[in-house]
């Protein structure tokens, strides 16, 4: 607990890495809305992560030959990120994926896949009323603006199809990253899954 013993050269510090990661949050979301189409990493901010320049991120429409790809992030996410904040029969009852409902589903609605190189590292979609259900980002490829990116896609093609609010359940792990990102809690809930009892965040962000 800091309250109270507050560097005020550290409270500068962190309120200019915090204007700094929303410029680039915004000059993101402001390109991917211009664009109207897959954005690249150069459009967020070069300073993100120099190991991976700005020209190898980038982020497409997901396609069938994705869909075991997408499978992996989505349980080695869990299995190796959220795992952090859940324990181990609520991971084994959320890590499930029954193949065939999956392929239905993500033809359902659109769906983009962050790309590395020639690596699927990530992977998102929108529902047609603004909900996102899936935000799912690689073990290896975290905290370098795959996320980000993925969600400045989303926020553009919400807005060329006049949804002007999203809306998702996120995990206790993803809240921080959404909240980073201009969503608000709306409500914590306790949802079953396969008898296990997870805690997510009901989360919102009005497009403007
Ligand atoms: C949550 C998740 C999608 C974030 O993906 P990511 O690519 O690592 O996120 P980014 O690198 O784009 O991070 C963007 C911002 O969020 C912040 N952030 C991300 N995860 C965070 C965390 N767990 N705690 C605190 N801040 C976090 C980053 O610090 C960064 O902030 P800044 O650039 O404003 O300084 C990823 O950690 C993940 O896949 N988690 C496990 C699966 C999961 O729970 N998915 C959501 C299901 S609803």
């Amino acid at each position: 607990m800091t309250q109270g013993f507050v560097d005020p050269q550290s409270a500068v510090a962190a309120v200019a890495r915090d204007a700094a990661a929303e410029e680039r949050a915004n000059r993101a979301a402001n390109l991917a809305k211009a664009a109207r189409q897959p954005v690249d990493a150069g459009s967020i901010d070069q300073s993100l992560d120099q190991s991976v320049p700005p020209d190898r991120l980038f982020v497409r429409p997901y396609q069938t030959t994705d869909l075991d790809a997408v499978i992996e992030i989505f349980l080695r996410a869990i299995r190796e990120v959220a795992v952090k904040d859940y324990d181990r029969a609520q991971v084994d009852a959320w890590a499930q994926v029954d193949r065939g409902v999956w392929a239905r589903r993500r033809l359902s609605r659109p769906t983009w896949v962050a790309v590395i190189d020639q690596e699927r590292v990530g992977f998102t979609d929108l529902e047609p009323d603004g909900h996102l259900d899936m935000m799912f980002v690689h073990p290896a490829h975290q905290a370098i603006g795959v996320a980000t990116l993925l969600l400045a896609t989303v926020e553009a093609a919400a807005t060329a199809r006049g949804i002007n609010r999203l809306s998702t359940e996120a995990s206790l792990t993803a809240r921080p990253f959404f909240e980073r990102r201009g969503f608000s809690v709306l409500a914590s809930q306790r949802v079953e899954k396969r008898g296990q009892f997870l805690t997510n965040f009901r989360m919102e962000k009005t497009l403007t």
